[in-house]
């Protein structure tokens, strides 16, 4: 795993944008892997200025997301298809919707799962999968206790990724109790996976994903046996690392 540290979340953004650009500058048809949440926002602000100024061409790019609340149809405002439509896909012109996947949360879920592990061998490996970071150490939705071999699977959200996803919602009770997520074997088959958190609410999940072990206990910890990942965290992520490993980097 690399690990970068920088120093604040504006530096991340800049630093995981240019890794996206340069991606699709080399392979217009790239398979890229999304994540929700606020940390990858200000990232898909740079690639729709991107877009804009360079008229960068997304017409073969292909999209999938991880991962999908049950419950909300694709146009509830809180649903993640919603999301990823206002917060990148509708601003990037040459981007044909038709190339963007997000797990279905309505309907007949065990069918829907099957369809997106399919689809996802049917055009995958996925070539940069993004992710964002749970307090719990969660990646996607895949909660503690998650195994190594799960695929994509409905899940019941824990009480502590509730209370931390309220903040999108205007009450807690509003927040799902359930999710549809990409497992972390299917997660680990990209070719190439780069995390994002910043913030000090992440440094706990950040010193067991950086030094503890493989345990489902943190899911992300999963990472590690993956052979292209690189973790890139601000100042106040990073504050629960051993100085030997913060100095490094
Ligand atoms: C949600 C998403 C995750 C995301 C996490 C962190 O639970 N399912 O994919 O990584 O939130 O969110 P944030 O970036 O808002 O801290």
């Amino acid at each position: 795993m690399k690990l970068i540290i920088l120093k604040d979340k504006t530096e991340v953004a800049q630093l995981l944008s240019k890794i996206i650009i340069d991606i699709i500058k080399v392979k217009p048809n790239a398979i890229l892997g999304l994540a929700t949440g606020s940390s990858p926002i200000e990232t898909y602000d740079l690639l729709i200025a991107d877009a804009k100024n360079n008229k960068r061409d997304w017409s073969k790019v292909v999209t999938f997301n991880l991962d999908e609340y049950v419950g909300l149809t694709p146009d509830h405002v809180k649903s993640y298809r919603y999301f990823m439509n206002h917060q990148l896909f509708n601003h990037i012109k040459s981007l044909n919707l038709k190339n963007t996947y997000v797990p279905k949360g309505i309907g007949d879920l065990d069918q829907n799962v099957e369809e997106y592990e399919k689809l996802l061998k049917e055009k995958g490996p996925i070539d940069l999968q993004i992710l964002g970071l749970g307090t719990n150490g969660h990646i996607a939705f895949n909660e503690p206790g998650t195994l190594a071999s799960s695929k994509t699977h409905v899940v019941n959200l824990t009480k502590e990724t509730i209370e931390a996803n309220k903040r999108f919602f205007s009450k807690v009770e509003d927040v799902p109790t359930k999710a549809v997520t990409m497992g972390i074997h299917t997660i680990l088959q990209a070719k190439l996976i780069v995390l994002i958190a910043t913030g000090t609410n992440k440094a706990q999940a950040i010193r067991e994903l950086v030094e503890g072990k493989v345990s489902p206990n943190y899911p992300c910890t999963f990472l590690q046996n993956h052979d292209d990942v690189t973790i890139i965290i601000d100042e106040e992520a990073a504050t629960l690392l051993k100085p030997t490993i913060s100095k490094k980097n």
